[in-house]
């Protein structure tokens, strides 16, 4: 689970700061960050919310006990984790000032009870601030790894989840439909970041459900598929590591008061 872990701070580190700005954390702000994984956006909430506190809800308890190894390790004592499903989880009503999230709300089994709950649990005015992938199309990296390990297949409806959120419209109407208004798209272009060196990025990547997923889809001999996987990687080395072209939304929004 640590590789997991790490390979999200390492992936989105260039998208990090861009969420950072959008979110604009206060010092006295109550933040609740969704699909926390091992907590980096919430511990950097809670460096800034001094006066506040930051709540990261996941439902991994392995992502969750990492997350809060770190915390206690950075000295933070006003950020805590809770396991759970942020569709039913129990928040408190109007408890949080701002909802972050960094790719922890595209799936949701049912989104439109999920998008409820969160917003019952921001105050009226309160704010959101999240982190989604733009459309597969838009993203080289789904695509030309899924094709480098089962050529010709199609993405399962699970690994697609994470691109649920890549349409404004449906996003917008889910939010619309929860209560939120002030609706806006913040495009973020910056390339995700897989390893400093091709065998780095091939181990990092295979930990991945998309991976696996595409493995599932091969004959079960995985030498070739990991070849190609391999080639592909080898063709996107640069200067600065492994990187593949992406996009994605900051979707900032306002819980309205009614
Ligand atoms: C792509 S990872 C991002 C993790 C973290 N936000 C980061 O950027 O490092 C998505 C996270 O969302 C969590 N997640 C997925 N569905 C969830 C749900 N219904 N409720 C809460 N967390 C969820 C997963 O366990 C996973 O840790």
């Amino acid at each position: 689970m640590l590789q997991c872990a790490d390979f999200y701070d390492a992936e989105l580190s260039r998208h990090n700061r861009h969420l950072r700005a959008a979110a604009n954390v206060g010092m006295h702000e109550r933040i609740l960050d969704i699909g926390c994984g091992a907590g980096q956006t919430t511990r950097e909430a809670a460096l800034i919310a001094t006066e506040g506190s930051a709540v990261g809800v996941d439902t991994s308890a392995e992502m969750l006990e990492v997350a809060r190894q770190r915390s206690a390790e950075a000295g933070l004592r006003n950020v805590r984790f809770e396991l759970g499903d942020a569709q039913s989880h129990n928040f408190p009503a109007a408890g949080f000032d701002l909802c972050i999230s960094r790719f922890g709300t595209m799936f949701f089994a049912d989104p439109p009870a999920a998008f409820a709950n969160i917003a019952h649990a921001i105050r009226p005015g309160g704010r959101i601030a999240w982190m989604v992938w733009q459309s597969q199309e838009c993203n080289e990296w789904s695509g030309a790894i899924r094709q480098a390990l089962a050529p010709g297949s199609t993405i399962s409806e699970k690994a697609g989840k994470a691109f649920s959120l890549g349409d404004p419209l449906i996003a917008t109407k889910l939010l619309s439909s929860a209560g939120f208004t002030s609706i806006d798209f913040i495009d973020v272009h910056e390339p995700v970041f897989y390893g400093p060196d091709v065998d780095s990025a091939v181990d990092a990547l295979s930990h991945l459900y998309m991976v696996r997923d595409a493995l599932s889809h091969t004959d079960g001999t995985a030498d070739q598929p990991l070849q190609r996987l391999h080639d592909l990687l080898k063709a996107h080395m640069t200067s600065e590591g492994v990187l593949f072209d992406s996009r994605a939304w900051i979707i900032t929004a306002v819980r309205s008061a009614g």
